[in-house]
């Protein structure tokens, strides 16, 4: 199956009118919608085995905690871990940062230490940092965009500068959640590595998009939501290289992560259960797995290619606007499909709600990241992600949704 219309009726939400007008949904960067493929792989396990995990010894446990293994396992397959212990559930991107920021922090970080960022970073990649560089005695510090409108990515440049030995972890992330830019991110873990520094990539936005590999990659950690590539909300992955994910100290305590507990202390199991605590989010993870299925029945290969192109036919479509900015890669660079975007004197939130009217679906405001937004000397953007059901019409759509924008506000 290809990219774009083909892939249309396994998505039965974009098969409705909004306002009137058909449903185009162009917030595949906030979340993405699910193919029936995941939602009847998540009812199939609620009808017929759903129990706990690891804990029983019945018939439908062991179902489940079969499920919810072989699941681990697909996802481990899906971003080329080497050992499906390096991969460990937690409810999403936001969660596993905080769980490397606050253990692998712990365990490493030393008053005097750096931890390198970049410019644009989502809040979810900058604020864990900030809190944990706090307990520590250590500094944060960013790693700057380049250009007016963010258009040359990264400052490559000055790397160097940025990237000394003080630096112990460099977090950043692979595709811009507001300028669509795709981060060189094995030559970073490169650089990185060459300085001793851990590497933590915020793959959100690129790993249901295309091709990925934490190996060839040489990240340290990985991090991904479920629901932003057709699985579930509420479950999310941090992928560790086994030897720092056994060296780090629990997160959360609780039932499944202990291997003794005495009145007067406990010892725990080794990753990834160590850091599972509670009651997983067994459905979730089965979920997700039907989810690498179906991505890989397209191709990551095809989907990056289709939605490099609905973003350059989005951008060359918006740059024709009056009083337009459009912000990130230009033409025939490496991007994303994602394109941000700012009228001189509409606010972003009126583009929105006009574009709504239309039927399409944009998100605007400061899409968590408020410093980058400040350093560009905009309040917000309104912005488009395009995913592996989006098409070429509905690019026109949403540049005939912006014209009458345009026409509205004068
Ligand atoms: N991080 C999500 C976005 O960019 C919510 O929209």
């Amino acid at each position: 199956m290809r990219p774009g219309l083909e892939t249309r009726p396994d998505f039965p939400v974009l098969a409705q009118q909004v306002n009137g007008k058909p449903l185009v949904y162009l917030d595949s960067g906030a979340t993405s919608q699910k193919p029936r493929q995941v939602l009847a792989a998540v009812d199939a396990y609620y009808e017929r085995d759903n129990a706990n995990v690891h804990r029983g010894l019945h018939a439908l446990s062991m179902r489940a905690t079969e499920a919810f293994e072989k699941s681990r396992a697909r996802i481990a397959r899906f971003v080329g871990a080497a050992d499906p212990a390096e991969i460990v559930f937690t409810r999403g991107t936001t969660e596993s940062v905080n769980l490397v920021a606050a253990s692998w922090c712990s365990a490493n970080l030393r008053p005097g230490d750096e931890i390198l960022l970049t410019e644009m970073e989502h809040h979810s990649n900058m604020v864990p940092w900030q809190l944990a560089a706090a307990r520590a005695g250590a500094t944060v510090r960013y790693l700057p965009v380049a250009g007016a409108d963010a258009e040359h990515g990264l400052d490559l440049d000055r790397l160097d500068e940025f990237l000394t030995p003080r630096v112990k972890l460099f977090a950043f992330t692979h595709i811009s959640n507001t300028l669509g830019v795709v981060n060189p991110a094995a030559e970073l873990c490169r650089r990185a590595r060459a300085v001793g520094a851990a590497t933590l990539i915020d793959a959100a936005q690129s790993v249901g998009h295309e091709p990925l590999d934490v190996q060839a990659l040489g990240c340290d950690f990985l991090v991904f939501s479920g629901h932003k590539m057709c699985g579930p909300t509420g479950i999310g992955v941090l992928y560790g290289r086994k030897a720092l994910l056994d060296a780090m100290p629990p997160y959360q305590g609780g039932g499944g992560m202990i291997e003794n507990v005495e009145f007067s202390g406990s010892t725990f199991k080794p990753a990834p259960e160590r850091f599972e605590a509670g009651t997983p989010d067994i459905a979730g993870a089965i979920g997700l797995a039907a989810a690498c299925d179906y991505i890989d029945g397209i191709g990551r290969p095809a989907i990056a290619a289709h939605d490099h192109r609905l973003g350059e036919l989005a951008r060359a479509a918006l740059e024709e606007l009056p009083g337009i900015r459009v912000l990130g890669p230009r033409a025939g660079s490496p991007r994303a499909g994602m394109v941000s975007f700012a009228f001189a004197n509409i606010h972003a939130h009126d583009v929105v709600t006009v574009a709504d009217q239309q039927g399409v679906a944009l998100r605007g405001g400061h899409h968590c990241n408020m410093p980058l937004m400040k350093k560009l000397g905009l309040p917000s953007t309104a912005r488009a992600s395009f995913y592996l059901y989006n098409t070429e019409e509905e690019v026109a759509a949403l540049a005939a949704a912006l014209r009458k924008v345009v026409k509205f506000f004068g």
